[in-house]
C-alpha cells in the first residue's frame, strides 16, 4: 500500500465515522425528546387534594388509638414521673396533691373516695375515656377550666399514649384498648 492509498483509506474512515456522527445528530433532531416531557404528566388533582388533605389530619396530631399502637408501658413508667409528686399509682395508694390514679382509666371523672376535688372538676360528668384523658393531659388548664392540677401539659403525644397505657395497666380489670379504623393502620403502615 502506497501512502496515497492509505490516505484513501484513512479518509474512508473518516467519512464512515463523520456519517455515523451525522446520524446520530440527525435523529437526535427529529427524535429529539425534552427530558423535562418525561416529567410532565398531568397532575392528578384528586390525588393531590387527597394527599393534602391527610397532611391537615397528620398537623393535627395523631388520634390517641393511633399513638397508642406504638406506646410502651416503660416509657409511661419513665413518663409518670412528672406526675408522681402529685399522684401514687398503685391499688391503695394514698392522695397525695391529686387523687390516687389506680383504676383511673374509664371510670367517672372526680370519683376517687375522700380526695377534695375541685368544683370545676367535680362538674364534669362522663368518665375518663382515652380521648378525654388525652385531650385533659395535652393541657390541663384547657381541658377543665379552673380545675386545681398545676400541670402544664405533655405536648409530646407519644408521651401522653404511653403514660396512658401504663394508667390503663393500673387496674385488675384494664378495659379493652382503643380500637383504630383500618384506614387509619394503613397511614400508620404508611408513615
Ligand atoms: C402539681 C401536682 C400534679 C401533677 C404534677 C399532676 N397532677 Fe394530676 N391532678 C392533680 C390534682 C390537684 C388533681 C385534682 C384536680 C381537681 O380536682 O381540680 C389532679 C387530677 C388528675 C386526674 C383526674 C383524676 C380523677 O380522679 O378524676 C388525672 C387523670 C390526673 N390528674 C393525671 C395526671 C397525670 C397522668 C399526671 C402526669 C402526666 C399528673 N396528673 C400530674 C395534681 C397533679
Amino acid at each position: 500500500m502506497n501512502s496515497h492509498d492509505l490516505n484513501k483509506v484513512a479518509m474512508g474512515v473518516l467519512m464512515a465515522l463523520l456519517f455515523v456522527l451525522g446520524l446520530n445528530n440527525l435523529s437526535e433532531v427529529i427524535f429529539h425528546q425534552d427530558p423535562m416531557a418525561a416529567n410532565a404528566y398531568p397532575i392528578d388533582v384528586a390525588s393531590v387534594a387527597s394527599a393534602s388533605s391527610a397532611n391537615v389530619v397528620v398537623d393535627a396530631g395523631p388520634t390517641i388509638a393511633e399513638a397508642m399502637q406504638t406506646a410502651s408501658i416503660d416509657k409511661g413508667i419513665s413518663v409518670f414521673k412528672k406526675c408522681a409528686a402529685c399522684h401514687t399509682p398503685e391499688s391503695g395508694g394514698k392522695n397525695k396533691i391529686g387523687p390516687n390514679l389506680y383504676n383511673v382509666v374509664g371510670k367517672d371523672v372526680a370519683t376517687t373516695g375522700d380526695f377534695k376535688y375541685s368544683n370545676a372538676m367535680l362538674a364534669v360528668e362522663g368518665g375518663w375515656t382515652y380521648e378525654f384523658l388525652n385531650t385533659y393531659l395535652t393541657k390541663p388548664k384547657d381541658a377543665i377550666p379552673k380545675n386545681k392540677m398545676v400541670f402544664a401539659g405533655l405536648k409530646k403525644a407519644s408521651d401522653r399514649a404511653s403514660v396512658i397505657l401504663y394508667l390503663r395497666s393500673l387496674s385488675d380489670a384494664p378495659i379493652d384498648l382503643p380500637t383504630v379504623e383500618i384506614a387509619e393502620v394503613e397511614e400508620i403502615i404508611a408513615n
